[in-house]
């Protein structure tokens, strides 16, 4: 077996196969992984909202769309899929640490190393694992028709790490629309804080650390959790739904909302 790497486009099935979309998508990763481990402050915020947006709607479509049809398809599917959802697992957990340390804070220096080391080992099971056995069962028609499919989801998919919720159907799916809709909110409100570089902006960092918790909230709602493997469950998952942090929530969404309507 070969390594998706090494292959040409017309090798994985063509340019809307979804092992090419894969490859394209773990290069631009690679470029953003160098890019943040040369940079700090503002820029190393920037390079890691970009890998976040990258990253997480990547891994859904995957665990959603992709990982289902490798367990049908393959006899060792189940063990080789659980792998990289534990890597994910362990990417949303370190994601979700990152957001309780300030920038600057020595703290984060082994969190982001552990981040770039097991985001490049996922590539590798993947490319060099788990998408030349997908090959060896899948033919190049319906390579395309999941490429579809993976891509479809990509773009409405969260784009923020959750770690509370399953890796697995039906729970990531049901979490997915309230989800996308936080954390897309959250990605403009980001945007215009670092439009700013260093310059502090208070209420834009009250507004995202309350988006932040709304979505945490969120992910506590009892299905969302429904179809996980004990082994990628976090253990605070049975703490029960925090209505007081929803309520609360709920309130400051449709706030940000409203807001953004009026400047419009
Ligand atoms: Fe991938
Ligand atoms: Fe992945």
């Amino acid at each position: 077996m070969r390594s998706v790497a090494e292959q040409s486009t017309d090798e994985l099935g063509g340019r809307m196969s979804v092992l090419a979309r894969q490859k394209s998508d773990h290069v631009v990763l690679n470029g953003l992984l160098e890019e943040l481990q040369g940079s700090s402050g503002s820029a190393q915020q920037h390079a890691l909202l970009r890998i976040y947006r990258l990253v997480f709607p990547h891994a859904f479509a995957e665990e959603s769309v992709l990982w289902p049809v490798i367990r049908r398809a393959l006899p060792e599917g189940d063990e080789l899929t659980l792998e990289v959802e534990r890597e994910h697992q362990e990417v949303n957990e370190l994601v979700t640490t990152l957001e309780t340390l300030p920038v600057g804070d020595a703290r984060r220096v082994p969190v982001l190393d552990r981040l770039v080391e097991v985001l490049r080992e996922d590539v590798r099971d993947e490319e060099d694992e788990l998408f030349p056995r997908l090959q060896t069962r899948v033919g190049r028609r319906q390579l395309q028709l999941l490429g579809v499919a993976w891509e479809v989801v990509r773009r409405i998919a969260p784009t923020r790490a959750h770690p509370v919720v399953a890796r697995r159907p039906p729970g990531n799916v049901v979490a997915a629309l309230p989800l996308t809709a936080v954390d897309r909110l959250r990605d403009a409100v980001d945007a215009r804080r670092l439009r700013g570089g260093a310059a502090p902006r208070p209420a834009l960092d009250w507004v995202s650390r309350g988006l932040t918790r709304t979505a945490h909230a969120i992910e506590h709602l009892p299905l969302l959790g429904r179809g996980e493997d004990p082994s990628t469950r976090r253990g605070d998952r049975a703490a029960g739904f925090p209505w007081g942090t929803a309520a609360g929530a709920a309130a400051l969404v449709l706030a940000v909302v409203a807001l953004l309507r009026r400047r419009r």
